[in-house]
């Protein structure tokens, strides 16, 4: 006899755990169903981004910001340290140890907000009258019905054709974030975010990294002008980007990987490392999901199809996160979670795409929302730009971290701010500003009349918006 709940939802990422508390809030009886399985067997909610994502890619690039501050930056404080040493296998225990604070946090919300957690994968079964019967496999095999199920079951890396993950040599997500040694040469395919955040994490750490691009544009969904500003520090630190190129044969050997590939100016080339991370992308997970059976549509990348109101082709079924079209970030997971418990409960939640936040935790940070001045360009759209260089920040230059600047773009009639571009310190946190001016769809003239505390990195913030009326009081 199964089990009876009013939200079934599969799979417990940003999207999934997020939509099953935000139901039970509402008053509903909910499961949550998830397969991950931790380093002690046990269950590991949170998904990718908890655990072998978002959080533990955060954790090393901390760690590694940590170990080249002390050994580039220190001295100019007049701290002297010795030599610097990495212990690489106490670095990776700490970010397992952050990895499970946060597995152990998701499952103490489940018991707060009363949703019961399976630990197995969730596939549909068949409609029935009132629902959907899902059945539960693995670790607690059981059979539910729910009157709703929300399908959250993410994304996984995406291979080169013909080139499949050993996550020894040739590594996805997964192993780039497990490495125990810091590789000599490491070579990356895919200049995206990925790609640039595990190969700021390990060129700090000493390895010898290399970046093969295919687009011959740097960071093409960013800013251009705000894209040269961070290829030109990463070019500083080491970081070797080679755009443009065409990726041939991918060989592995006992001592490593060895790639072949064409130059952007057609020169045929080889680069040998020690290890080869590919990030050129992420597939939704749809595979054993058991679409086929109720006739659940998916389209030809294996995506759930949803409307702007992420409901599939099918009634009573939503999908999330990953699994859908729009941008595979954790935040748009879990407010299309939030809105799809709502929506279920009849409200009329909103989720608006041109104000979901990028932010590439590199160091500088890139961060940016809304518009691009090039997309400005080729909507034919009249527009204002202002920039302000953190240069002329004094809190920037307290910190000893003044690269990279803020750029606002707003309407060239109304001051409306359509887009802001960020590249520079903690630019991570500056952009939530941003956001919730675009949201209330203020003015850059409102945020250069807000008061700023001083000495503030926002302060930049509010002189780029003064600088879109050409009157910065700093620079
Ligand atoms: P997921 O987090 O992928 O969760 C899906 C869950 O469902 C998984 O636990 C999976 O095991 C489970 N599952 C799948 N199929 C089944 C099934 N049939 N039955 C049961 N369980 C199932 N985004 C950001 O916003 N900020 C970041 O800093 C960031 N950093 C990232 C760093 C890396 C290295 C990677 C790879 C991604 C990063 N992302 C980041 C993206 C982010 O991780 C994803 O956008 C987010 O996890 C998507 O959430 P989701 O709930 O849709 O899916
Ligand atoms: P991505 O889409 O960010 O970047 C992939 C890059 O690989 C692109 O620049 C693309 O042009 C390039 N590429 C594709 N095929 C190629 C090939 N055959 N040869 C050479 N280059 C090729 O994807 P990535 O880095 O794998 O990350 C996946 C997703 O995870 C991101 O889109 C993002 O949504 C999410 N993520 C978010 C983070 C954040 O918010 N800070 C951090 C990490 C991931």
């Amino acid at each position: 006899m199964a089990q009876t709940f009013d939200v079934v939802v599969i799979g417990a990422g940003p999207g999934g755990y997020i939509a099953a508390i935000r139901a039970a809030q509402l008053g509903y009886k909910v499961a949550c169903i998830d397969e991950w399985v931790g380093p002690a067997g046990g269950p590991a909610p949170g998904g990718t981004c908890t655990n072998v994502g978002c959080i533990p890619s955060k954790a090393l690039l901390q760690s590694s910001e940590h170990f080249e501050h002390a050994r580039l930056h220190f001295s100019e404080h007049g701290i002297s340290t010795g030599s610097v040493k990495i212990d690489v296998a106490k670095m990776v225990a700490r970010k397992d140890a952050v990895v499970k604070q946060n597995n152990d946090g998701i499952l103490y919300l489940f018991k707060k907000n009363k949703v019961t957690f399976f630990h197995g994968r969730g596939s549909f079964v068949r409609a029935v009258e009132g629902g959907y019967e899902i059945a539960v496999s693995g670790a607690q095999a059981d059979m539910l019905l729910g009157r709703h199920i929300v399908v959250a079951t993410g994304s996984r890396a995406r291979a080169l054709p013909g080139v499949a993950f050993d996550e020894d040599k040739i590594l996805s997500n997964v192993g780039a974030l497990r490495l125990t040694s810091v590789p000599k040469k490491l070579a990356i395919i895919g200049a995206g975010v990925i790609g640039l955040e595990m190969g700021s994490v390990w060129r700090r750490l000493g390895a010898e990294v290399t970046i093969l691009e295919g687009l011959p544009t740097f960071l093409a969904a960013a800013d251009e002008q705000i894209a040269k500003e961070a290829k030109k520090a990463f070019d500083k630190q080491g970081l070797k980007i080679e755009l443009g190129v065409k990726v041939g044969e991918v060989k592995t050997s006992r001592k490593g990987v060895s790639i072949a590939y064409t130059t952007a100016s057609g020169e045929a080339a080889t680069l040998d490392a020690d290890r080869l991370i590919v990030s050129i992308g992420r597939v939704p997970n749809t595979e054993g999901l058991g679409a086929d059976k109720v006739g659940l549509q998916l389209d030809e990348r294996g995506a759930i199809v949803v409307d702007e109101q992420c409901r599939t082709n099918l009634p009573g079924v939503w999908a999330v996160g990953d699994v859908v079209r729009g941008p595979m970030l954790a935040h748009k997971a879990e407010e299309e979670g939030v809105a799809v418990a709502e929506r279920i409960a009849g409200q009329h939640p909103h989720v608006d795409f041109n104000t979901i936040p990028w932010v590439i935790y590199t160091s500088p940070e890139v961060a940016w929302v809304g518009a691009t001045e090039q997309q400005l360009k080729a909507a034919g759209r009249a527009y204002k730009a202002g920039t302000f260089p953190f240069l002329a920040n004094g809190r920037a230059r307290a910190l000893g971290d003044t690269t990279g600047m803020i750029k606002i773009l707003a309407d060239a009639a109304t001051d409306q701010i359509l887009g802001v571009h960020m590249v520079g310190p903690m630019v991570s946190e500056l952009i939530a500003e941003a956001v919730v001016a675009m949201e209330f769809k203020a003015s850059a003239e409102d945020i250069a009349r807000i008061c700023h505390a001083h000495p503030s990195l926002s302060e930049a913030t509010k002189e780029a918006a003064l600088a879109v009326d050409k009157r910065t009081l700093n620079f």
